[in-house]
């Protein structure tokens, strides 16, 4: 049957292959040191797992939830955890939607903003879909490179004019996947004038905001920068500050006309979480100060253990800020490509070559510090190892 053109317009989601490869290995006996997919190790704290289990008992939770926006409850929990956690007051009446993920969300805002031939400004490397949607839509996306001489932040100032007036959206994605950079807030004060100028809205993807390693250098909200609700909508997510990928819980909180823009957009497509979720997920935000710490903590030995092995190899990398990723520029003379391709076949070591998240990701590989298996310690040793004897070095 023949499929529409819309569908040929999207690539296959990129770890698709990635993962089929890994199936591979794993059955021809050869099973990798898998620093592939940034998908969290550890389980859903305990005690999120029992409210949901006494959530979903409850009857109450089972109909729809026909607030659309979100619980009562849920929402709550995200405006106390916002002023808490980033000094940002929002109204739970319209300021904040509840999400299936930040993904869910990524998506719709683009849906309920971009006409053909709308110019979306897109970090590279990114995540994929901001730029896949953006051209789903019929929009065009203008890349952003991302550069280390720049600490990967975007150059507003190298966009060309003519882009800057056609642009209606900017994503941003901070701390960012996959360099693990951070945006200082001067970074997001000139962000939210320039979008001001040009009248475009920012998409902040704040789904890292709570993985970093430092107290005293906490990633901010684009949220804290004064009238930043006008032009901006920051999307966050449950799933990796409390290893919970698989329940598919977020939210967006902004500025009433983007909430509600993207409520209409994604109501029309799907019903909202089940209100068991939003309990239990209003439950863990609540517990956030109890428990990010011990997550925290846990990616930080592992991000010292394999930042440190690097280094030993004479690879020129800093420990990362935020986020549980470590991006490393390849050994010259190799690709992103050819060197992941080294690094699995010789070392067992499964790393994602840059390209994949775009033409500015060349030159680089990504290490995510979600490993599955015992001792994670151990197998970032036993990688190290590996690369040594496979003889890598910078
Ligand atoms: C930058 C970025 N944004 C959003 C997501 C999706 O997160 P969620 O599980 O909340 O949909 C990911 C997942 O890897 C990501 O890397």
């Amino acid at each position: 049957m023949e499929q529409a053109q819309r569908l040929q317009r999207i690539p296959p989601y990129p770890f698709r292959e990635i993962a089929a490869l890994k199936t591979k290995m794993i059955q021809e006996g050869n099973e990798p040191i898998d620093f592939g997919i940034g998908d969290p190790d550890m389980p859903t704290p305990q005690f999120v797992i029992d409210a949901l289990c006494e959530a979903a008992n409850d009857p109450e939770t089972h109909p729809y939830d026909e607030s659309g926006f979100g619980t009562e409850r849920y929402k709550g929990a995200i405006a106390d955890f916002a002023r808490r956690r980033f000094g940002v007051e929002l109204d739970t009446d319209g300021e904040i939607q509840s999400t299936i993920g930040a993904k869910e969300a990524l998506v719709h805002i683009v849906w309920a903003y971009i006409d053909p031939s709308d110019v979306v400004l897109v970090p590279d490397p990114a995540y994929s879909v901001y730029k896949v949607q953006s051209g789903w839509c019929g929009g065009a996306a203008f890349p952003m490179p991302l550069e280390a001489e720049n600490n990967f932040l975007p150059d507003l100032e190298a966009i060309p004019e003519a882009v800057r007036q056609q642009a209606k959206m900017m994503f941003l994605n901070y701390p960012n996947n996959p360099t693990g950079a951070v945006a200082p807030m001067e970074f997001f004060e000139e962000a939210v004038a320039f979008a001001r100028k040009y009248e475009m809205v920012i998409v902040q993807d704040a789904a890292y905001s709570e993985v970093y390693y430092d107290e005293g250098d906490r990633p901010h909200s684009i949220l804290e920068v004064e009238g930043a609700k006008d032009v901006a909508i920051e999307i966050h997510s449950l799933s990796k500050t409390f290893n919970m990928t698989g329940w598919r819980i977020g939210w967006a909180m902004g500025g009433r006309e983007h909430v509600e823009a993207l409520s209409r957009a994604k109501s029309n497509v799907d019903s909202g979480t089940f209100m068991a979720i939003q309990r239990a997920a209003a439950e863990a935000l609540d517990g956030y100060e109890d428990f990010a710490p011990q997550m925290q903590e846990e990616y930080q030995r592992r991000r010292d253990a394999l930042v440190e092995g690097l280094q030993s190899l004479g690879c020129p990398i800093e420990k990362p800020r935020a986020t549980f990723y470590v991006w490393i520029p390849v050994p010259e003379g190799e690709t992103s490509e050819s060197f992941a391709t080294k690094l699995l076949a010789d070392c067992r070591v499964l790393a994602i070559p840059g390209g994949v998240y775009g033409p500015s990701g060349e030159g680089f590989v990504r290490m995510s510090l979600t490993i599955k298996g015992e001792d994670k310690i151990g197998q970032i040793e036993q990688a190290i190892e590996h690369m040594e004897a496979g003889g890598i070095s910078w």
